[in-house]
C-alpha cells in the first residue's frame, strides 16, 4: 500500500474532552467517502480524566490494523503531548492546542507543526466543551476530510442533546475550519479523495457481535454489564424486540449464565457476553451446560487481567480460562475472532455450533476489537445458514441422552407430550436419571467429547497465508492476526520467506493443520498479547511444534513494525 493512500491520524487528550467523539466523526466521514477505515481507541477506567487516545487509519485499500504509529498527531493537552512526543519524528505532522492550551511544545527538527488555538477559540465562542469541534474543523481543512459529511454526523449526534448544544458545536466547527484555513499548509498528507460508495457499513466490534447474534437467530440474551463487553448488550437490547426476542438484565454473571441455561432448556437460542472476571464466575454453570448438553453461547471480550486488572485495556489472556477453566472434564468449543467482520459472521457460527453440538461455545473477542470501528461489507441476512438443535420427533419412548451415531441426542422442548426429562448437573444414563455406574460415566464422557472431536474437519479452522516453504512461520490469533497479515506482506515484499497461520477454531485444536503448516517452516514464531504465551503453551502441549513465543502485555496491541523486527531477529 502506498503511503499516499494510507493516512493515520492520532488524536489524544483527556477523557471527557471529546477525543472519542472527534475520532468517531472523522471515521464516519471517511467511511461515507467510500474509504476503508480501521480505528483504535484506548482510555482509562475513569469516566472523566486520564489519558485518552483515538487512532484512525484510513485508506483506499483494505486495512487490517491500526498501523505502526501516526502520520498526523493532534494533541488536546500537555499530557497527550508528553505521551507522544517521542513519536514526533521527521515528516510527521503535529497539530496542537496553542496559544491558550496548557502546554508549549518543543517542535523537533523535521516535524511539521500547526498551532491551532482550540481552547481559546472555544472559550471565545462561550463553550469550552466544543474545543474538540474546533480541532475537528481545523483537521477537516488541513487533511481533506469531507466537511459536509462531518457537519452531518456532528448534527446527528448533537441534535439529540438539544438545539443549544448543536448550535455552539456547529459554530465551533466553522471556527476550526477558519483557523485551519489560516495556517500555511506545509505537508502533503491528506485523506484520499472519495470513491464511489460501496455496500459497506462502519461498525464497532461489540456492535458487530450484537448484529451477528440477531442475524444468527438469537431469541434470548441475559445481560450483566462489564467493560469492555457492555455495548453488546446495549445493541441487542435496542434491536432484539424487533425480532420478538427477549433481553433480561441479571443481577450478576452467575445469574446471567443461569438464565441462559434455563432459556436453552426451554428451547431458545440464547447467549450472554462478558469479560474475563465474569467468565470465571460462569465456570461452574458452564460445567453444568457441558453435563446437561445444553446449547449455550458466551462471548468473552478479553481485557487486561487478572481480577479487575486493566478493564479498558487490550489483552489476549483468557485462552487458558476459555479452554480449561472448568471442573471435571467439561468439553466446550472455543472460537476467536480476528476483526469486526468476524464479529458478525463468527457470532452466527458460534450460535449454530452451540445448537448443533448441544454444548457451551465460547467466542473470544478482545478489548481492542470491542471498541474498534471498521468498514465491513454490509452483512446479507440471506447469506447465513442458521442451525437449530436436533429435536425429538415424538416417536417411541423418549431418551434425552440416547446414544446416536453422531453422539448428539434429540432434545424435547418442555411441554412436549412424552418428552418430559430432567437435565441436572448429575451424571445420568440415557433417560436423564442419575447414574453412578462406572461404565456409564466413561460412555457419557465419550459422548460429550466425541460429538465435537471432528469439528476441525467440518469447520474452516485456520487460514494459511502464503505458499511453499518459509524460513519463519507466524502463528497468531485474535486481533493480532490483522497485524501479522501486514507484517507478513511487508517481509515478503523485502524478499524474505515468511508465512502466516491464523487459527479461528481454538478448541478442539486443529492439530493436523498446525503440524502440516509447521512442516513447511524452519521456525515458528507466536506473537500474542499475554504474559505467559498461552497459545504457545497449547501448541507445545498438543503438537510436536516447538514455537518461539513473542509476548507483550502492556495493555496495547502489537503493531506491524514490531512483528517485522522480531521476525528479522529470529532469522
Ligand atoms: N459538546 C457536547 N457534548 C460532547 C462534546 C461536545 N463538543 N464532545 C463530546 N461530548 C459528549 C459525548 O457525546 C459523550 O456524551 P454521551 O456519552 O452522552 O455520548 C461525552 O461527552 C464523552 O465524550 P466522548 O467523546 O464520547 O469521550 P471522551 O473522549 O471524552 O472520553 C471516556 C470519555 C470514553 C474515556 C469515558 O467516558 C469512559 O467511557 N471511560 C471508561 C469507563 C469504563 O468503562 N470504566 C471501566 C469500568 S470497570
Amino acid at each position: 500500500m502506498s503511503k499516499e493512500n494510507d493516512l493515520i491520524i492520532r488524536i489524544a487528550g483527556e477523557g471527557g474532552e471529546g477525543v472519542v467523539s472527534t475520532g468517531d466523526f472523522i471515521a464516519a466521514a471517511c467511511a461515507r467517502a467510500g474509504l476503508e477505515v480501521y480505528t483504535f481507541k484506548t482510555f482509562p477506567a475513569e469516566i472523566k480524566g486520564g489519558y485518552c487516545l483515538y487512532q484512525i487509519r484510513v485508506s483506499s485499500e483494505r486495512v487490517y490494523n491500526q498501523g505502526d504509529t501516526f502520520d498526523v498527531f493532534c494533541a488536546y493537552n500537555g499530557e497527550a503531548y508528553e505521551m507522544n512526543k517521542h513519536l514526533l519524528t521527521p515528516g510527521t505532522v503535529f497539530v496542537y492546542d496553542y496559544p491558550g492550551g496548557d502546554f508549549e511544545p518543543v517542535i523537533p527538527d523535521g516535524v511539521i507543526a500547526y498551532a491551532i488555538p482550540m481552547s481559546q477559540a472555544a472559550k471565545e465562542l462561550g463553550s469550552y466543551r466544543s474545543k474538540n469541534m474546533v480541532a475537528m474543523g481545523a483537521l477537516s481543512v488541513l487533511f481533506n476530510i469531507s466537511e459536509e459529511t462531518l457537519r452531518q454526523v456532528l448534527t446527528n449526534k448533537f441534535k439529540k442533546k438539544g438545539e443549544e448544544i448543536l448550535d455552539f458545536n456547529l459554530r465551533a466547527f466553522e471556527k476550526g475550519k477558519e483557523l485551519g484555513a489560516g495556517v500555511k499548509k506545509l505537508d502533503t498528507r491528506r485523506v484520499a479523495d472519495p470513491v464511489p460508495a460501496k455496500d459497506v457499513i462502519i461498525i464497532s466490534g461489540n456492535d458487530a457481535v450484537g448484529m451477528g447474534a440477531l442475524l444468527g437467530g438469537l431469541e434470548f440474551y441475559s445481560a450483566y454489564p462489564i467493560t469492555p463487553a457492555t455495548e453488546i448488550a446495549k445493541f441487542v437490547a435496542t434491536h432484539i424486540p424487533k425480532v420478538g426476542g427477549t433481553l433480561v438484565q441479571a443481577e450478576d454473571e452467575i445469574a446471567s449464565i443461569a438464565q441462559v441455561l434455563g432459556a436453552s432448556y426451554a428451547g431458545k437460542k440464547c447467549m450472554t457476553a462478558t469479560s474475563g472476571p465474569g467468565l470465571s464466575l460462569m465456570s461452574e454453570l458452564l460445567g453444568m451446560a457441558s453435563m446437561g448438553e445444553l446449547p449455550v453461547m458466551v462471548v468473552d471480550v478479553q481485557r487486561g487481567g487478572p481480577s479487575t486488572g486493566l478493564p479498558t485495556k487490550h489483552e489476549q489472556s483468557d485462552l487458558f480460562l476459555a479452554i480449561h477453566g472448568t471442573h471435571g472434564d467439561a468439553p466446550r468449543v472455543v472460537l476467536s475472532v480476528e476483526d469486526v467482520k468476524d464479529c458478525v459472521e463468527m457470532t452466527v457460527d458460534a450460535l449454530n455450533m452451540a445448537e448443533r453440538f448441544q454444548c457451551p461455545v465460547i467466542l473470544l473477542s478482545d478489548g481492542s476489537l470491542a471498541f474498534s470501528t471498521q468498514t465491513i461489507p454490509a452483512p446479507k441476512p440471506e447469506s447465513f445458514t442458521l442451525v437449530s438443535r436436533k429435536r425429538w420427533d415424538g416417536q417411541g419412548k423418549y431418551f434425552r441422552y440416547a446414544m446416536t451415531d453422531d453422539l448428539i441426542s434429540p432434545m424435547a422442548d418442555p411441554g412436549t407430550p412424552g418428552g418430559e426429562h430432567i437435565a441436572t448437573g448429575l451424571e445420568h444414563g440415557a433417560s436423564g436419571s442419575p447414574s453412578w455406574v462406572p461404565a456409564n460415566h466413561e460412555a457419557m464422557h465419550h459422548k460429550r467429547f466425541g460429538k465435537i472431536a471432528g469439528l476441525a474437519e467440518t469447520y474452516k479452522p485456520v487460514e494459511v497465508d502464503g505458499d511453499g516453504d518459509a524460513d519463519v512461520g507466524i502463528i497468531t490469533w485474535g486481533s493480532t492476526i490483522g497485524v501479522a497479515r501486514e507484517a507478513v506482506a511487508r517481509l515478503r515484499a523485502e524478499g524474505l520467506k515468511v508465512k502466516g497461520f491464523y487459527p479461528k477454531l481454538m478448541w478442539p485444536m486443529p492439530v493436523a493443520q498446525y503440524e502440516a503448516f509447521a512442516k513447511t517452516c524452519k521456525k515458528i514464531l507466536v506473537p500474542e498479547v499475554n504474559y505467559q504465551g498461552q497459545l504457545s503453551h497449547f501448541i507445545r502441549a498438543e503438537t510436536s511444534i516447538r514455537p518461539i513465543p513473542y509476548t507483550i502485555c502492556g495493555g496495547l496491541p502489537f503493531n506491524p513494525a514490531m512483528i517485522v523486527t522480531k521476525v528479522k531477529e529470529v532469522l
